[in-house]
């Protein structure tokens, strides 16, 4: 297994679209676990394909306590939303240090291929469907804060690269 580099916004990699998985072969499940690892390295509930510059619908996702409840869902699906909805505190590996609310469906059902290329479905509510809606935007090339307002967003968008630019120094 390899830990993976993870891009930061704004990097326009961020924003490519992802394409569907035509086979899960060997190579598909070795980035899986490649991202499995690095999502637990770097404390994240979820972590997709997009975010390690691989565009193709595949994301990771463990929303347990204990960390022990890896998900693996290729070419995911949500086949149904509730109207009602929910503002929780969204954070993101590729935008650290910035934790912000956001509206998602407060219940969602997923199809999806596991690392097995079987299919399955899941019901989720709560954190596991916010992270559900928040790893499938990154599929489309869709960061959180492109929720926020326009003045956050540039913010945001200045804080991270002078943080680039610090650490660039620093090298
Ligand atoms: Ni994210």
């Amino acid at each position: 297994m390899a830990l993976l580099p993870i891009l930061q916004y704004p990097d326009p990699r961020l924003h490519k679209v992802a394409a569907p998985v035509t086979e899960v072969d060997a190579g598909v499940r070795q980035l899986v676990d490649d991202m499995l690892e690095t999502m637990y390295q770097s404390d994240g509930v979820g972590l997709a394909a997009t975010q390690v510059d691989v565009h193709r619908r595949i994301l990771v996702m463990d929303t347990s306590e204990q960390r022990d409840q890896p998900r693996v869902l290729i070419n995911p699906e949500l086949i149904q939303v509730s109207e009602e909805m929910m503002l929780g505190e969204e954070g993101c590996l590729s935008v650290p240090t910035i934790y912000d609310a956001v509206p998602r469906h407060a219940r969602v059902t997923v199809r999806a291929l596991g690392r097995d290329g079987q299919p399955f479905e899941f019901d989720a509510e709560g954190l596991t469907a916010v992270c559900v809606q928040h790893e499938m935007d990154h599929l489309l090339g869709k960061v959180f804060v492109e929720y926020l307002s326009p003045l956050k967003r540039e913010r945001i968008k200045t804080k991270m690269l002078k943080k680039a630019r610090d650490e660039q120094k620093r090298q």
